[in-house]
C-alpha cells in the first residue's frame, strides 16, 4: 500500500452560534463499517505513540481537541501531517507505518476502527513489516 492512499477526510461542520457540530458516517465519510472507538489523552508532553503497522486494519484518525503529528510511511515514502481540526480526519489505510508525536497540551486523538481489536493484525517491528511489503514473510 502507498502513502497515497492515505488522506485527509473533510467532515461536514455544521455551524452554529451555540457552538458546531460534526458526524461522521460509516461507509460515507469513511470506506468502512466503523466496528470502534478508540481515543488517546492526557498524552504528556514528549510522548510518541504509534509505532507500527496493521495488516488489514483501517483507521481515521481525528483531533478532537489539541493538535499532533502523524508520520505515515509505507517502506518508500514517508510524510508528516499535522492535524489540529476536529472537523478533518486522516484517513490511513491498512500496512502504513504510523508515528504519532507532537502531542500538545490538551490533545485528544479520537481513532474510528474498521475492526475490533487484535493484536494480531499489528506490524510493532518496523523490520517485520519491511520484510511483509518485500513480500519476505
Ligand atoms: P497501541 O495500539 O500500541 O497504542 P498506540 O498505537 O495508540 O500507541 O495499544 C496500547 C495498548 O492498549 C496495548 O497493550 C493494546 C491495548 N489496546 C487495546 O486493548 N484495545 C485497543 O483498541 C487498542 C487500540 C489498544
Amino acid at each position: 500500500m502507498s502513502i497515497d492512499k492515505c488522506h485527509i477526510v473533510d467532515l461536514p461542520k455544521i455551524a452554529d452560534s451555540r457552538g458546531n457540530l460534526t458526524f461522521i458516517e460509516g461507509q460515507r465519510h469513511v470506506p468502512f463499517d466503523i466496528r470502534r472507538v478508540y481515543y488517546l489523552y492526557d498524552v504528556p508532553g514528549g510522548a510518541e505513540r504509534g509505532g507500527h503497522a496493521h495488516k488489514q486494519l483501517s483507521q481515521l484518525i481525528v483531533a478532537m481537541a489539541g493538535s499532533f503529528d502523524i508520520v505515515i510511511n509505507d517502506g518508500i515514502k514517508e510524510k508528516r501531517i499535522h492535524l489540529n481540526r476536529s472537523y478533518k480526519g486522516l484517513y490511513i489505510c491498512p500496512m502504513i507505518w504510523r508515528e504519532l508525536d507532537n502531542f500538545s497540551s490538551g490533545a485528544v486523538c479520537m481513532v474510528l476502527a474498521s475492526n475490533l481489536y487484535d493484536e494480531s493484525d499489528y506490524y510493532r517491528e518496523y523490520s517485520t513489516f519491511l520484510e511483509a511489503i518485500q513480500g519476505k514473510t
